[in-house]
């Protein structure tokens, strides 16, 4: 089983690629899916600013390119050391992460230097709408 840490460390790892000159705010995440495979993305800005993409859509994208469906857990890592900040999933992509994940699904948030703190998906997004709503 993928530990917490070794899902921080992935996500820590390819913020480094992040390509975020217009925010300088590099982001990297990974997600554990059903068949123990790690999935990992930074964000993607663009000069035509809206068009950036999220550290968290890119993991979600290359999970699905994989084949996998389900996420297990997700890791968030972004900041500064120091800085005391969450860098949480914003709510585009917790709605995102809700298309693959159950409620109870562990999203861990981390720095530079490592977790920070972890939430459920269903305590980031309450109530949520998704796939059962139009009976999928
Ligand atoms: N960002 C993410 O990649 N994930 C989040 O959950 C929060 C924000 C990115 C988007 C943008 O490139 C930069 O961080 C600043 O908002």
């Amino acid at each position: 089983m993928v530990d917490r840490d070794t899902l921080l460390d992935a996500a820590r790892a390819v913020r480094a690629h992040a390509h975020a000159p217009y925010s300088r705010f590099m982001v990297g995440a990974a997600v554990l899916s059903e068949s123990g495979r790690i999935f990992t993305g930074c964000n993607v800005e663009n000069a035509a600013y809206p068009l950036g993409l999220c550290a968290e859509a890119n993991a979600i994208g290359a999970m699905i390119a994989a084949g996998d469906r389900i996420i297990r857990a997700v890791a968030v890592v972004g900041g500064e050391p120091g800085d005391g900040r969450l860098c949480t999933p914003c709510g585009g992509c917790r709605q995102r992460i809700r298309e693959f994940a159950a409620g109870g699904v562990p999203v861990h948030v981390g720095g530079p230097e490592g977790w920070r703190k972890s939430f459920s998906l269903c305590g980031l997004l309450p109530d949520s709408f998704g796939p059962e709503n139009l009976n999928f």
